[in-house]
């Protein structure tokens, strides 16, 4: 169909991105009869849920007694008081129940003797609030993302939701008023850049761990539903948060799963000592992951790191049972051989703290909604748009997300949006854009075909990830991130001026990979904004010149704005935990 000049497709909802989140989401849009369109950069098994090895918490009690209070009271204090209460408690106690869903649609647990869904122990979770360790990771084997990506992909095909595969999406197409009408979209294989109109616009685009040097993440995490939000003037929450998971693999910043510390494996330092019975005593190597990271990256700043260049540590593993690496860590296993050649079941795994996951993202409550911050302080929705999975920030992770807590916020708030939306969107009024509202949206591809301004885009993309690491990595402080903001701002105003050579239109590469790269840097300057700001330590966010937390001042969300100004928000319903609260679980 052809709207206000451009070439449309319609549909009751969109959903941008097709990892875990999108497609959970999705399911139940298309099974209770809406007309719904998956829009994918990729085929959606390759997103990067895919990758996510560990597992999915829920308290299912499968060895005793477990109990979702617990798993909300690990999750408060791991986010370091950040995480939105009201939001988390709806994760935790909807956890057991969105297991056994996911187990009847097909996904393949690892199990018990007793047929029970295997469980395993991972960073931060405990008993009794904080009193030992608990099992309360379910998982398949350490590819429990791929199994999950596979069912949900499945159970999408069966209830007919429609997949716009390798579709690349540009801007959202938003109205006079504010409200959003949908995306502009790129046809990879033709080139063609259609409106896609929608009742609602379900942003599920995954992080942008790409903006560091070292990561975890897959190619595609490049911060696109970020910042398409960021560039319509809603502020970014709590970007200066970002995860450093303690055992990337050396070099190549590949996952190495917290299942191998969760099934008894421990770090070292190059005196052999297992450093984290110093730090923490209590949890050890299963404490929170900010705190396992700064403490590897402690090890190796004060010159007790690995190798010739003193710049990792080890993963011991050899002790365990062989039949472990068999059952439950084969994908580690293979990886290690593969990347580094190391088997280890013979020798330890070199492992550096390795940027792994955005806590922040686009502010939205726990049905999706996205919000933004008014003058006087107060909460307004944006109609039409909602974010869910790693993009949004809703927040269940707060300033330190725990370990198999993000497949879990997948599909809890994922499927919660899928049933608001299911509910409400009759009421929803329609928005007709512009020609020049659509127009718009349209116009980043248009300038990127321009007569070349030699700005060269690879070095600017190598520029901005040396930069986030060295002066937003794991230890921050005032002179070093003032110098990096400068020079990302440089960097930010080029990146508007970026042209491609290739001018034509099919799988055009260099122009999707220019696209990525306008996106990135929007998320980098974000995330430099929100960090340089908040003056405090608080979770992932360890700031030198500020070692302490500080509740008086900062027990607050951050906004981090496209224009550079930062505002603050509440953290809303600190009802059942509140700070501060000592205990083993923050020890460090
Ligand atoms: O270590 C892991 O398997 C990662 C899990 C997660 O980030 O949730």
């Amino acid at each position: 169909m052809i709207m206000n000049d451009f070439k449309a497709r319609e549909f009751d909802v969109i959903v941008v991105g097709g990892g875990g989140s999108g497609l959970r989401a999705a399911h139940t849009l298309s099974q209770s009869g809406l007309k719904v369109a998956v829009v994918s950069k990729v085929f959606p098994l390759r997103s990067h849920t895919v990758s996510a090895q560990g597992g999915i918490n829920a308290a299912l009690g499968n060895y005793g007694d477990d109990q979702w209070q617990w798993h909300m009271y690990d999750t408060v204090v791991g986010s370091d008081f950040l995480g939105d209460q009201d939001a988390i408690e709806l994760m935790c106690k909807e956890a057991p129940e969105t297991i056994i869903e996911l187990e009847h649609m097909g996904l393949p647990f690892s199990r018990n003797e007793d047929g029970t869904i295997y469980q395993r122990s991972f960073g931060g979770q405990t008993l009794n609030f904080g009193q030992e360790v608990a099992h309360r990771t379910c998982c398949a084997q350490d590819r429990t993302g791929h199994a999950l990506l596979h069912t949900l992909y499945q159970q999408n095909v069966a209830v007919a939701t429609n997949f716009l595969n390798e579709w690349f999406a540009i801007d959202l197409v938003v109205d006079a008023n504010g409200s959003v009408a949908g995306v502009s979209a790129i046809e990879m294989a033709t080139g063609e850049i259609v409106f896609l109109k929608a009742t609602a616009t379900v942003l599920a685009t995954g992080g942008g761990g790409q903006i560091f040097q070292s990561n975890t993440n897959a190619h595609i995490c490049t911060g696109d539903g970020m910042a398409m939000v960021f560039r319509q003037n809603i502020g970014l929450q709590d970007m200066e948060m970002w995860q450093f998971h303690p055992t990337g693999l050396l070099g190549s910043g590949i996952l190495i799963s917290e299942g191998t510390r969760g099934e008894g494996g421990y770090l070292l330092n190059s005196n052999g000592e297992r450093f984290m019975c110093d730090y923490a005593p209590h949890l050890k190597d299963l404490s929170c992951r900010d705190v396992v990271a700064r403490c590897s990256m402690t090890e190796i700043r004060e010159g007790r790191g690995c190798g010739p260049d003193k710049d990792h540590v080890l993963l011991k593993l050899s002790h365990l049972d062989p039949e472990v690496f068999i059952e439950k860590l084969p994908g580690i296993t293979q990886i290690a051989m593969t990347y580094v050649g190391v088997d280890p079941r013979k020798d330890p795994i070199p492992v550096v703290p390795t940027c792994h996951y955005s806590m922040g993202g686009i502010p939205c409550n726990y049905h999706g909604q996205v919000l933004t911050v008014d003058h006087d302080g107060k909460d307004r929705k944006v109609p039409g748009l909602f974010a869910i999975g790693e993009c949004a920030n809703v927040s269940v992770h707060g300033a330190n997300r725990l370990g198999a807590n993000s497949l879990l916020d997948l599909v809890v708030l994922g499927r919660a949006c899928g049933r608001y939306l299911q509910e409400n969107i009759q009421s929803f009024t329609a928005v007709n854009p512009s020609h020049s509202d659509i127009e718009r949206a349209f116009s980043r591809c248009k300038n990127l075909k321009k007569p070349s301004q030699g700005i060269d885009a690879v070095k600017l993309r190598k520029e901005m990830k040396k930069i986030m690491q060295e002066d937003f990595g794991v230890f921050r402080e005032h002179a070093s991130m003032e110098k990096g903001l400068k020079r990302l701002e440089v960097l930010r105003t080029m990146s508007k001026k970026i042209t491609i050579r290739d001018q034509s239109a099919i799988f055009n590469t260099e122009m999707f990979n220019a696209l990525e790269l306008q996106n990135l840097i929007e998320v980098a300057y974000a995330t430099a904004i929100a960090a340089f700001s908040r003056q405090e330590s608080r979770g992932a966010h360890s700031r030198v010149d500020y070692p302490d937390r500080d509740d008086k001042k900062w027990l607050k969300h951050s906004i981090a704005n496209a224009d550079g100004t930062i505002q603050k928000r509440s953290v809303s319903k600190q009802t059942k935990f509140t700070a501060p609260i000592e205990t083993a679980l923050r020890e460090h």
